[in-house]
């Protein structure tokens, strides 16, 4: 079984990010001692480079392996650039302890722009990485900021990936098991062929919709069974949905 905590859309530095929501979903995630940690963007609001370095005092706080992905905002005022110098790799690719699952994590941000795009040379990589990790009979989480597929309730749509259909492509192909995303701050999932899509809600900002609270999701993957949860940080943990595993890694 392998545990993965997803965080996202932090927005440290927003005038209604809360702190004490944030510092207390930490706390659950490190009481829940998971395999590793996602955080799939949106840690800063506008890229500042002290946004950065707050965002980072809080991420170091989290006990498990970790790997950041960048959000549109994290991309704002040259902090592309921030991002790298102060946590390291806009894209890259994080394993478990037992090597039996590969998260394969994606820049989907460009400087100054809210849509998202993959771009032909990363997704390239991407492919090579699902194939290795297809090889090496490993469970592929893909993590990127934005979504793929459109979610419901979030108004006209403009911010998929750009390049999202060849994207997709290349997902379903590689056969991806699990791709998780945030953007939107709103939790939802989908299921295309063998490929769950997964978006996550705003774990510390007020930028909600409806009645929505702060949350986290995390997964619960088994040798037969993925479970994905919503957990509601001054809330409920509740099942957001259960598929069969169908890796063949066992
Ligand atoms: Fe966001
Ligand atoms: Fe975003």
């Amino acid at each position: 079984m392998v545990l993965i905590a997803q965080i996202s859309d932090l927005h440290v530095g927003a005038f209604n990010f809360r702190e004490e929501v944030l510092l207390e979903a930490i706390n659950k995630i490190n009481n829940l001692n998971p395999d590793l940690v996602i955080v799939t963007g949106d840690i800063t609001n506008n890229g500042y480079y002290l946004e950065y370095l707050k965002a980072a005092e809080y991420l170091e706080l989290i006990e498990n392996p970790m790997m950041v992905v960048p959000g549109n905002h994290d991309a704002r005022h040259v902090g592309n650039e921030t991002f790298e110098e102060v946590l390291k790799h806009r894209r890259s690719t994080l394993t478990n302890d037992k090597n039996s699952l590969m998260v394969i994590g994606l820049d989907s941000s460009e400087p100054d722009l809210d849509y998202g795009k993959i771009g032909r040379a990363q997704q390239v990589w991407m492919e090579k990485k699902l194939e290795e990790a297809y090889k090496n009979n490993q469970y592929k989480v893909i993590a990127l900021h934005h979504h793929i597929i459109p979610v419901p309730k979030t108004g006209r749509e403009r911010n998929v990936l750009a390049d999202a259909g060849d994207v997709l492509f290349s997902l379903i192909k590689g056969k991806a098991d699990l791709v998780i995303s945030g953007h939107k701050h709103v939790p939802h999932y989908w299921h295309l062929e063998n490929t769950t899509f997964v978006t996550a809600g705003t774990v510390s900002s007020l930028k909600l919709r409806g009645k929505d609270i702060n949350s986290f999701n995390t997964y619960n993957i088994q040798e037969d069974a993925i479970e994905i949860y919503l957990n509601e940080v001054q809330g409920k943990r509740r099942l957001m949905a259960k598929y069969e595993n169908k890796c063949l890694q066992k």
